[in-house]
């Protein structure tokens, strides 16, 4: 089970320490009643809580706490943006959890 705090500083020895998302606990972090904004693209999640453009955790109709990357590809072709917000930690399958 993820423990770290919903603030996520995982950090050991000053590196950030990747922390692994199955997309049921990803759905968590929808950017609402004070909780981060983490979307999935590529595998890899990205805290996109400090982007103004990701407001409440939404952009255009889009909902934070989701693996996006179809839709991110179909409207950020030539525009590549995730790059900037940081990864703090990738997708596992719901099986890594049993
Ligand atoms: C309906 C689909 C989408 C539209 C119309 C859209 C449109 C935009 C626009 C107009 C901007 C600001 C200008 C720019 O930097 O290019 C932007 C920024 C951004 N978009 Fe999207 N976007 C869409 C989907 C997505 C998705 C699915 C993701 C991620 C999974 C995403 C991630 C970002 C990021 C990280 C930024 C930079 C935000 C910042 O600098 O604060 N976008 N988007």
């Amino acid at each position: 089970m993820n423990t770290e705090s919903p603030n996520n500083k995982n950090e050991n020895n000053g590196h950030i320490q990747m922390i692994p998302f199955t997309l049921e606990e990803l759905q968590k972090y929808d950017g609402q009643d004070g909780m981060p904004a983490y979307v999935s693209v590529d595998g890899f999640v990205h805290d996109v809580s400090d982007s103004k453009l990701w407001g409440d955790g939404v952009h255009f109709g889009n909902i934070a706490g989701r693996e996006l990357t179809v839709k991110y590809k179909s409207c950020h072709t030539g525009r590549p943006r995730i790059d900037q917000f940081p990864v703090i930690g990738y997708i596992v399958p719901t099986t890594a959890r049993d």
